[in-house]
């Protein structure tokens, strides 16, 4: 009768207790009982070896993760505030916020040509960079032929549209109420003769001796045209228009300048 593969042992296993189930071996196992005892020899080492390796780093490691984490995490979480320190936060946070509203309004105000404002903040925004472009204008000489030709060219370009949506803006709109038509009829005539002395300053070269003083009058005439739109003019419009009034017409001028500028292209 032919031995079953069960009752073959290699040489020195156990044999097992009467009664017991032998417990089965991984097939690795198995066949290194099977190849010899040097095989067995190195095969016994070997799950040892794995064991030690999964006892030493695993735990180890995860004790480490657990010192290293825990305690660092619980140091990082921020303490809470006490209840007087928050509410002198939130207090002044709330005045922080107060101010910042405050000083965006403010800016919007002292520089309304950038894009804000109402009819009145642009034209006077307006009248700054003319100002500005005028008083370099009267400090060129006759050698500055390049400059004063510049000049010339930015304060034409700049004065032009202006004109523009105030004769078709704020002019008609104010030009109804009796206390501002006197002054608006007047400011009509006013960009009438700082038209024909900017023509006749294009037609004039730069070194000629009058140019200097061809310049100066028609500074003194916008200068004294701004004086009495930001005086009498712009003070009757704040009273006599609404500030939703101003800022409609303050939209209007805008547009009307934006397609002026696409015409000029
Ligand atoms: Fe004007
Ligand atoms: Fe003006």
């Amino acid at each position: 009768m032919a031995k079953t593969r069960s009752t073959v042992r290699p040489a020195g296993a156990r044999r097992p207790a009467a009664g017991r189930r032998p417990k089965r071996q991984a097939p690795s196992v198995a066949r290194a009982s099977a190849a010899g005892p040097q095989a067995r020899a190195a095969k016994a080492k070997a799950p040892n070896a794995t064991r030690r390796t999964a006892k030493a780093k695993a735990p180890s490691a995860t004790r480490r993760t657990a010192k290293a984490k825990a305690p660092n995490a619980t140091r990082r979480a921020p303490k809470r505030a006490p209840a007087r320190a928050s509410a002198f936060t939130a207090t002044a946070q709330a005045v922080g916020r107060t101010l910042g509203r405050a000083a965006s309004a403010l800016a919007a105000r002292v520089r309304p040509g950038a894009g804000t404002g109402d009819a009145i903040d642009l034209l006077e925004a307006e009248h700054r960079e003319l100002e500005a472009l005028l008083a370099e204008g009267e400090k060129t000489t006759a050698r500055a032929g390049g400059r004063r030709r510049e000049l010339l060219a930015a304060i034409t370009d700049a004065l032009t549209p202006h004109e523009l949506i105030e004769e078709k803006v704020m002019y008609p709109a104010l030009k109804s109420h009796v206390e501002a038509r006197d002054i608006v009829l007047e400011g009509y005539q006013e960009h009438h003769v700082a038209d024909v002395v900017l023509r006749e300053l294009h037609g004039l070269p730069t070194s000629d001796e009058r140019w200097g003083a061809k310049f100066k009058v028609f500074k003194e005439n916008i200068e004294h045209h701004i004086e009495e739109e930001e005086g009498h003019m712009f003070k009757t419009a704040r009273s006599v228009l609404s500030r939703q009034q101003l800022e409609a017409l303050g939209t209007r001028m805008r547009r009307m300048k934006a397609r002026a500028r696409k015409t000029r292209r």
